[in-house]
C-alpha cells in the first residue's frame, strides 16, 4: 500500500487520537516558537491535521500546513475554519515537491514525519530549497535505529497494510542528511532524554 492510501485510511483516527506525551510536545513547541518571528511566512510539511499548524499561525504572519494525504489535509481545512484562522492555508503536497505554496519561507517545519518518507534526502533537499538563506528548518523525527526488535512487528504490519513505510534511523543518520543537504546545525536534543524522538533545528546559510 502507498503511503498515501495508508494515510487516508488512517486520518480520521489519527484526529482523534490524543497526544501521547504532553510535556514533551510543549518542549518541542516552545522551542519552536524561539526561532519564529511575527513577520515570518512559514511551511510545515506532513502536517497531519493541521493541528500544531492552528497553535503556531497565530504567531507568524502566513503559514503554510502541507501533507501528502487528502484526508488529513480535509480535517486540517475544517479545523481551520472552525479556529477562524485567515493567515493558515492547508494544502496536499508531498514533502519532497519541488513547490509547496507560495516559497522561499522563513521556516520549514517537520514534526514525526522524516522517518516516514521513503526518500528522506529527496524531502530534506526541497525543504532547503523553498527556504529563504538565513532561514530554520525545523524537525523532530522518531528513531527506532536501536529497537531492532520492532521490526518484524512492523514489517509484519505493513504486510497487512496496518504500518505505512518506516525508516530504521539514529539521531545521526537524521543530522547527516540535514548537514549533506547544506545545513548548519543550530540545535540538536532527544527530549525526553533517552526517548527515540530526536529535535534538530539547523540553518540555510546566508549566500
Ligand atoms: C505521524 S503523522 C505526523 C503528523 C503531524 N506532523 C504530527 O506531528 O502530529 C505523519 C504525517 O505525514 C504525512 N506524510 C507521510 N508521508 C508523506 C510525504 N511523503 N509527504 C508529505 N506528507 C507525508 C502523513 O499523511 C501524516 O499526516
Amino acid at each position: 500500500m502507498d503511503s498515501m492510501t495508508f494515510w487516508d485510511r488512517t486520518a480520521a483516527r489519527y484526529a482523534k487520537s490524543p497526544i501521547k506525551n504532553m510535556e514533551a510536545y510543549e518542549h518541542t513547541m516552545a522551542r519552536t516558537r524561539s526561532y519564529l518571528r511575527e513577520g515570518d511566512h512559514v511551511l510545515e510539511i506532513g502536517a497531519g491535521t493541521s493541528s500544531t499548524a492552528i497553535l503556531l499561525a497565530p504567531l507568524v504572519k502566513r503559514y503554510t500546513a502541507s501533507d501528502i494525504s487528502a484526508e488529513m489535509v480535509a480535517i486540517g481545512r475544517e479545523k481551520v475554519w472552525n479556529a477562524g484562522l485567515k493567515n493558515l492555508d492547508v494544502v496536499q503536497a508531498e514533502a519532497d515537491a519541488e513547490t509547496i505554496g507560495t516559497p522561499p519561507y522563513d521556516a520549514v517545519l517537520a514534526y514525526n514525519l522524516l522517518h516516514l518518507l521513503e526518500d528522506m534526502n529527496a524531502g530534506v533537499t526541497q525543504a532547503y530549497a523553498q527556504l529563504k538563506p538565513g532561514g530554520y528548518f525545523i524537525s523532530k523525527t522518531v528513531c527506532l535505529r536501536g529497537k531492532w526488535y520492532l521490526r518484524p512487528v512492523i514489517w509484519a504490519m505493513q504486510a497487512v497494510g496496518k504500518a505505512p513505510f518506516v525508516a530504521f534511523l539514529s539521531g545521526t543518520d537524521v543530522e547527516h542528511v540535514i548537514a549533506g543537504a547544506g545545513f548548519e546545525l543550530v540545535e540538536t536534543d532527544t527530549h525526553p532524554a533517552g526517548g527515540i524522538s530526536r529535535f534538530v533545528v539547523a540553518r540555510k546559510p546566508d549566500r
